[in-house]
């Protein structure tokens, strides 16, 4: 009996004065264990006489829960303790730069990366930025642009027609040239990038791809300042010294005269290089806008004059960039992303703009 009021007294005051959770263990099991001081009183239990049995062991189980509540309130009160100093020690530098390895990463598509490329390049040059719906109609798509119905150039391009074919999704970026003149007084000098649509399906050819159009009217512009235009815009676009360029006469509806431009470039199993070789890869179609351009959206085309181009965005980033199937432009394959995309912090221009 005393041994036990003992055992109690000093187990409740070694708990009192606990302040550490290892400690804490080792009074668990000094006091509760298998072998512990209590469970020593428990088989005491058996030695005694019959008649003492029953008042003993219940005193025993009443020790044992006291001590038993004291170890789990001051366990509780140790846990609390240490978690309020480890918050009062770790604190957090939100200011800190993000690890860049910790965070997944997206890439600027080469499309993305090309337009934001010839923006900076011709927006230096004095055009301005337009943009024009996808989903057109025929006026501005065709007719405006001197392709009346029916006319045989229609079919130059595979158009998908919406559904009562009053609408169609827009077969070249020359529909906003019409859409930035018919609400504007000249002159005029804009660039309009963006998707357009064509039924067609291969190796250099998906139905959605992108172009950027030019447009620049004023009283006195002619051939030559095309041409100043383009060379600039491709020697600060490719880096180059020299721009081998070749103007090959062809037509278009909207333009008077026409042509097609090839770069020069050279073919080998690294792929395509441009600037230097035989070998001649189209990349725009240009010409000096035709009066009944003009005319259509109620510009005199006695008093003004211009030229408009239009370029392929994938051709531009192809030979840039060395992307040999234009396929894989829109197939959202991450590896392809990975290793042709752009850091959102590369500087869009080119070396040597
Ligand atoms: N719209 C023409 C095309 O898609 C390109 C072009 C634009 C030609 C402007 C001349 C002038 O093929």
């Amino acid at each position: 009996m005393n041994d036990l009021e003992s055992i109690k007294n000093e187990a409740l005051s070694a708990i009192e004065q606990a302040d550490d959770l290892k400690i804490f263990d080792d009074l668990k099991v000094k006091y509760l264990g298998k072998k512990g001081l209590i469970s020593g009183q428990m088989q005491q239990i058996g030695k005694l006489p019959a008649e003492q049995r029953k008042e003993f062991g219940a005193l025993v189980n009443r020790v044992k829960n006291e001590v038993e509540s004291a170890l789990v309130s001051k366990k509780e009160q140790l846990e609390d303790r240490a978690l309020d100093a480890r918050l009062a020690q770790e604190t957090i530098d939100v200011s800190l730069p993000v690890r860049e390895s910790a965070v997944p990463q997206g890439s600027v598509h080469p499309v993305t990366q090309v337009i934001d490329e010839c923006i900076a390049i011709l927006g230096s040059m004095g055009f301005e930025v337009k943009r024009g719906p996808e989903i057109e109609d025929d006026f501005h798509n065709f007719t405006a642009l001197n392709i009346p119905p029916n006319h045989p150039a229609r079919q130059m391009q595979d158009t998908f027609y919406l559904q009562g074919a009053e609408m169609l999704l827009r077969t070249h970026t020359s529909s906003v040239q019409i859409r930035s003149m018919e609400h504007g007084q000249p002159p005029f000098k804009i660039i309009a990038p963006g998707r357009v649509y064509r039924s067609d399906y291969d190796m250099t050819h998906t139905p959605m791809f992108h172009q950027i159009e030019g447009l620049y009217i004023d009283k006195d512009i002619h051939m030559g300042h095309l041409k100043g235009c383009l060379y600039d815009f491709l020697q600060a676009f490719f880096g180059l010294d020299e721009v081998p360029l070749r103007f090959r006469p062809s037509f278009f509806p909207f333009t008077e005269p026409s042509a097609e431009v090839d770069i020069a470039c050279k073919r080998d199993k690294a792929g395509v290089q441009v600037g230097q070789g035989d070998d001649w890869l189209e990349i725009l179609g240009c010409g000096m806008v035709h009066p009944n351009v003009l005319t259509n959206v109620g510009v005199d085309p006695n008093e003004y004059q211009g030229f408009a181009f239009g370029i392929g965005i994938e051709r531009l980033a192809m030979l840039k960039y060395g992307a040999p199937d234009l396929r894989a432009f829109f197939d959202n394959d991450i590896r392809w992303l990975t290793h042709y995309g752009f850091g959102g912090l590369d500087i869009p221009l080119a070396k040597g703009a």
